[in-house]
């Protein structure tokens, strides 16, 4: 797959379009930076999990819970209705706007490592699916709201299967030393599970993994299926009965970077439906229902991020070389990946073609601050001037979602492209959306 969305085109004067809006025409109507989402490259990614899923495990028999946390918006929660897909939303924040866009209850799964009271309540209120349990606190507090409403509440265990994924060390979650979950290797999954059965308004389900994101190694997928798997059985064999579902979260590659790929889904269904038919059989089970939450596959590729270009200057390094610094209007308050995660992205001149001689480049954006760099080595044409648009692709996830208002800067807005249309879903911000904050009373 390439790191362009769907229905990104390239004139033959080297401008870019997607969906048939050239980058020109978005930049003068919406303003830079700008979100750019290619909306049928997103409906077809998450379609293709679908599909894919469904193709290996059977039309229901696996659930795709998109998750919300690597762009959530109402009208994505739209689409998503539309196309048959679950939403997994990991905080009342992003419950709200699911339920602003009155996205079914009933295909609501609720995640977080320390939801509140409040938030569980909000849940509850809304009449969410399912809750994943993260604590022994949180059975406790989901029990008593549960109670109070007279419910029953289902809920899935989250559990750590120790699982050290080869991603970066903040993006990983399923090893032994993490916040995450209850650990399976030290008995206290198993312990939850106990309690949640003996619990009078709880209804447990199955249990979950999300082993980490940003994951190209199957393996790590497959080994946490094993270790669900054992415990499933041990919990049937305690229990004799067999719980209905196994969720084995997100975290599916993608390709940032030329030359780069991305998992295939209908590889990796295949070889999770092979893994979990086998270690089912060992146990003699079932295969359960099978969910997984993808979010950074579906809407990663589908945006990208348009900026312009405000300064340049060249410089001499210390072994005699030099480097363009090419500074645009947006940063890391519109990708923090880079500063957060050395997530490398790449970038094109998106206004026009040029014929001058690339030279090595660093963007950069307009924050007080020297890590504020969005590409760190990058060869572009020298004679990128003031008024240029560049464009970085896949920012999709993990980059509007973790927008900040760091120097009290306006998060930009997301545009949704699609056959040459384009309409903005996420609105950008304004000073006066900041000054509305501002209390000057007493
Ligand atoms: N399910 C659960 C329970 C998760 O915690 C996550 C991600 C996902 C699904 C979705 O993972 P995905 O398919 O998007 O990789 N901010 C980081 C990523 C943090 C992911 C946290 N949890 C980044 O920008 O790379």
């Amino acid at each position: 797959m390439s790191m362009w969305s769907k229905n990104v085109s390239w004139s033959a004067d080297g401008e870019l379009s997607i969906a048939g809006i050239s980058a020109t025409a978005l930049a003068a109507q919406f303003g830079t930076p700008l979100f750019v989402l290619d909306e049928d490259d997103f409906r077809s990614n998450a379609r293709r999990f679908k599909d894919a899923f469904e193709g290996a495990f059977g039309v229901g028999k696996v659930s795709v819970y998109y998750a919300g946390k690597a762009f959530l918006s109402a009208s994505v929660v739209q689409w998503l209705e539309a196309d048959g897909l679950n939403l997994d939303v990991c905080t009342g924040g992003e419950l709200a706007v699911a339920q602003l866009a009155k996205f079914p209850a009933a295909r609501i799964e609720f995640h977080g490592n320390n939801k509140s009271v409040a938030e569980i309540e909000q849940a509850l209120d809304y009449g969410v699916e399912c809750i994943a349990v993260d604590s022994f606190f949180e059975i406790d507090r989901v029990e008593r709201a549960a109670a109070a409403r007279g419910i029953i509440q289902k809920v899935i265990i989250r559990t750590t299967p120790g699982i050290e994924a080869h991603t970066h060390e903040f993006i990983a979650t399923a090893h032994e030393d993490v916040k995450f979950g209850f650990s399976i290797a030290s008995g206290a999954a198993l312990e939850a599970a106990r309690l949640v059965r003996s619990a009078t308004h709880l209804d447990l389900q199955g249990l979950h993994a999300h082993i980490g994101s940003q994951i190209f190694d199957t393996d790590g997928y497959e080994l946490a299926a094993k270790r669900i798997i054992a415990l499933l059985a041990t919990i049937r064999d305690e229990s004799n009965a067999e719980l209905p579902l196994l969720d084995l979260g997100g975290g599916f590659g993608i390709a940032y970077l030329a030359g780069e790929s991305a998992l295939d889904p209908v590889e990796v269904a295949k070889k999770m439906h092979a893994v979990i038919a086998s270690a089912c059989e060992v146990h003699g089970l079932r295969v359960p229902h099978i969910s997984i939450e993808p979010g950074r596959a579906i809407v990663g590729p589908s945006m990208a991020t348009l900026y312009e270009v405000g300064t340049t200057k060249s410089i001499v390094l210390d072994d005699g070389g030099s480097r363009a610094y090419i500074a645009v209007d947006g940063g890391m308050s519109d990708n923090i990946r880079p500063a957060l995660y050395d997530a490398e992205y790449t970038v094109a001149l998106a206004n026009r073609r040029s014929t001058a001689a690339v030279q090595p480049s660093r963007v950069v954006g307009k924050h007080c601050e020297s890590g504020d760099i969005i590409i760190k080595n990058v060869d572009l044409p020298s004679d990128i001037a003031p008024g240029d648009l560049l464009v970085t692709p896949v920012t999709g996830a993990y980059g509007r979602s973790m927008a900040s208002n760091y120097n009290h800067i306006s998060r930009p807005p997301v545009v949704a492209v699609a056959l040459g249309k384009a309409r903005i879903i996420v609105r950008r911000e304004t000073h006066e959306d900041l000054l509305r904050l501002e209390n000057m009373e007493g």
